[in-house]
């Protein structure tokens, strides 16, 4: 049946929450920072700072297009290209991460596919063993256990978990 734009957006606000809270649980126990790559509008940044109000969050994009008053602090903010910016946030901040929220699609599907093997690896140096992975593209060549999506999921939009075994 044709997804209407309503449609692909209530499916994807709805599976992004789901994995999201479901995620916030599987770590509760497992400390590290919260990075959000793919800042956008600042929608899941948000809703990951509500789940996560005692860990230190990071955001990423090219630049900053989110309403301002969810615009993170500047020393939480890695602008540019995100080929250059994970390189620079290993270097600041190391091995750290508990959970990366990779939301980078476009409808470019043959660039998010090179934009995912670029950065997959980029990801896997700053997650801490343990640590979670959430995204949009499908990112399967870095070694992570892929998680399978919580039951609640919809099942109609494409998301990915993994988890860094080791
Ligand atoms: C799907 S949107 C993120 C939506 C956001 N998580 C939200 O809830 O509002 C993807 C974002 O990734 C950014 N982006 C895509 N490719 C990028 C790159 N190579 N470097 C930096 N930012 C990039 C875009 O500017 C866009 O804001």
């Amino acid at each position: 049946m044709h997804m209407s734009e309503l449609d692909r957006m209530i499916a994807r606000l709805m599976t992004q929450r789901i994995c999201l809270d479901h995620a916030a649980r599987e770590l509760a126990a497992r400390e590290g920072s919260v990075l959000e790559v793919g800042l956008g509008k600042a929608r899941t940044f948000d809703h990951l700072r509500a789940l996560f109000p005692d860990r230190t969050l990071y955001a990423f994009d090219f630049e900053v297009h989110a309403p301002k008053r969810l615009v993170p602090p500047q020393a939480s903010l890695f602008l540019g290209d995100f080929r250059e910016t994970l390189p620079a946030a290993f270097d600041a901040l190391g091995c750290s991460a508990a959970l990366i929220h990779a939301d980078i699609g476009s409808r470019d599907r043959e660039a998010d596919a090179r934009l995912a093997a670029d950065v997959a690896p980029m990801l896997d140096a700053l997650l801490v063993p343990g640590g979670m992975v959430l995204t949009d593209r499908a990112m399967d060549d870095v070694g992570w256990q892929s998680v399978p999506l919580p039951d609640a999921a919809p099942g109609n939009w494409p998301y990915f978990m993994y988890r860094k075994t080791a």
